[in-house]
């Protein structure tokens, strides 16, 4: 139990639980393991508001600091008790924030990282659009994981049902015409105020959209078995990042079902790209919707085969597998 963990958080940390921890104590599993464990260590502290202002707990506390035990919180509001005050133990999702933190990896402080996530919609009336089946997943670990290693995120996501990243800035956005507009603003800050802008394209753009949109709702004509609707070509949007004169780093997806490799190298070359991960979109286990997924990397490299290195990253959560991208990506960086 004590060996085998990178973070050893105990929450909610009580008074007690710390002032035995601070005094070395381990007469029972808790306190044996904390002793045993040779990771990184924290407390979230969880007790009545007067407990937490009394001298003996912040002394308990000033002694684990000076051990270089972090102290996630404690959060303050309207307490079990029905007092009000500091020591609220703080939210999951704030802890987990806390524990990631501890973890970061700083391989992109300094840059300015810009993500496209999720589909875009193409309106044909006031009810109805051209859409696929990206939920966002993919592009969110990616702004996750580029926050974790030190970068400041915008993640330019269309209509999609996710909680937006700590420490992200998020844009939402509905077309690919939306889409272009808020890339573009994006990168301009980036280049202005990073010494790395880069740009990630993982949304899923709609190539096309209906020339016109219906003012009304389209109704069915009796005589109607079938609807004509004209599309036009929206404009690639990371292609348009990738022609700048003074481009950022770009990194673009491709969703394939089949010739992969062919797709993602033509796509690769013909995009500008500096780097390409490619999904196998066929596949219901990764991809569209799904937890984990599995890709191909490829980048220009005049020393490999044919002009194009690869990797191949096995199939993992994308939380993993984003974490994995953003190692790819900052090997490549020359700032
Ligand atoms: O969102 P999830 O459910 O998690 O699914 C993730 C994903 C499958 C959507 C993601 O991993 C992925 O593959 N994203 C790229 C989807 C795509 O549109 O691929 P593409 O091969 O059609 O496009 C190639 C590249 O051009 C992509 O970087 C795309 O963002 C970009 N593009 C495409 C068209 C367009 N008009 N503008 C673009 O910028």
């Amino acid at each position: 139990l004590a060996r085998w963990a990178d973070l050893f958080l105990v929450a909610a940390a009580s008074a007690d639980t710390r002032a035995r921890v601070a005094q070395g104590i381990a007469n029972e599993l808790l306190t044996s393991c904390w002793r045993g464990a040779a990771g990184e260590k924290a407390v979230a502290p969880a007790m009545n508001q007067q407990m937490w202002a009394d001298a003996a707990t912040q002394a308990n506390l000033a002694t684990l600091k000076s051990r270089g035990i972090a102290v996630f919180g404690p959060g303050s509001g309207v307490q079990a008790c029905g007092d009000v005050g500091a020591g609220r133990l703080l939210e999951a999702e704030q802890l987990a924030d806390l524990c990631a933190d501890q973890f970061e990896s700083g391989l992109l402080s300094g840059a300015h990282v810009v993500i496209t996530a999720g589909p875009t919609r193409e309106a044909l009336d006031p009810v109805r659009y051209l859409s696929n089946h990206s939920s966002g997943k993919m592009g969110f670990a990616l702004a996750e994981a580029c926050v974790e290693a030190g970068a400041r995120v915008t993640l330019i996501a269309g209509p999609v049902h996710l909680p937006t990243p700590a420490r992200v800035q998020r844009v939402d956005v509905v077309s690919a015409l939306d889409m272009l507009a808020a890339s573009e603003a994006a990168v301009a800050v980036a280049k202005a105020g990073s010494s790395q802008p880069v740009f990630i394209a993982t949304a899923a753009v709609a190539d096309y959209r209906p020339a016109q949109v219906a003012a009304q709702k389209i109704k069915k004509g009796l005589k109607d078995d079938t609807l004509d609707i004209t599309l036009v070509k929206n404009p690639d949007i990371v292609a348009s990042i990738a022609e700048q004169a003074d481009k950022p780093f770009v990194m673009g997806f491709a969703a394939e079902t089949h010739a992969v490799e062919a797709y993602a190298c033509d796509k690769l070359a013909r995009k500008k790209l500096d780097l390409i991960a490619c999904n196998d979109v066929s596949r219901a286990d990764i991809g569209f919707q799904s937890d984990d997924n599995a890709m191909t990397v490829f980048w220009p490299d005049t020393q490999a085969n044919e002009g194009v290195a690869r990797v191949e990253l096995a199939k993992a959560s994308k939380a993993q597998i984003a974490r994995e991208l953003v190692r790819l990506l900052a090997a490549r960086l020359t700032y």
